[in-house]
């Protein structure tokens, strides 16, 4: 079983292509206390992304690359790593980001890059999984946040959070449900890296409870 961080706080790099309503709820969480944690960059690999206009509203440095502009996904990453090292990232939290990701991120992040996924998995993986879900005619799904593994939403589970579906719903509906938990899961499980409670065994994640101080009489006073 490895330990994947100390406890402190995150040095967070985000990557998102979208409107960034994760990035937000991560960043509210960051200001109201909840999640310790500093933003040290957003990077989109959409140019005009509205998650860019929100992280300059908020101060934090933002960066758009544009895959289009490399030969290769690995020139791509060698230079996201490097801006992300440049700006002392320690982890990432992918939030809507439209890529997979490449051996040369996995390798400087190992198990320290984290992403959201509007579905639970491991049911529907890829894109429109809350449309696949209305389809396949499910009674919940969910969310799921995961340690980003080589595969598509492949890799360790961190945290869930269910939601019913009814038979009313369509993709649109669903997708607002789910939303609501993502914004209420994704901080609390960066939260538990920052308290430094997250162990790998195998692709299991085991999440360690807080020690407490024992009282013992003497100390009662
Ligand atoms: C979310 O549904 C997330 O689960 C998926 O992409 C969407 C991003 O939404 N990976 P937002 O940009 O965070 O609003």
């Amino acid at each position: 079983m490895i330990r994947i961080m100390e406890p402190g706080p995150l040095q967070l790099g985000v990557l998102a292509s979208g409107r960034g309503s994760n990035f937000d709820a991560i960043c509210d969480a960051i200001d109201k206390g909840q999640l310790q944690a500093e933003i040290k960059i957003l990077i989109s690999d959409k140019n005009g992304a509205p998650v860019l206009q929100k992280a300059a509203n908020r101060g934090i440095k933002t960066l758009f690359v544009n895959p289009q502009d490399f030969t290769g996904r690995e020139d791509y990453e060698r230079l996201l790593v490097e801006k992300l090292h440049e700006a002392r990232v320690n982890i990432i939290a992918l939030a809507g980001y439209m890529r997979l990701v490449g051996p040369i991120f996995l390798q400087a992040y190992a198990n320290r890059i984290l992403n959201i996924h509007p579905a639970l998995l491991p049911s529907f993986t890829g894109l429109h999984a809350q449309r696949q879900a209305v389809e396949y005619g499910v009674k919940f799904s969910g969310c799921t946040v995961h340690i980003v593994d080589q595969g598509m939403d492949s890799g360790p589970i961190v945290m869930q959070a269910v939601v019913p579906v009814y038979d009313d719903d369509d993709e649109e509906s669903l997708s607002e449900r789910i939303l609501e938990q993502e914004h209420n899961i994704y901080w609390r499980a960066l939260q538990l890296f920052a308290q430094g409670r997250v162990y790998l065994s195998q692709r299991r994640v085991i999440i360690k409870q807080i020690a407490t101080e024992t009282i013992t009489k003497s100390s009662v006073v």
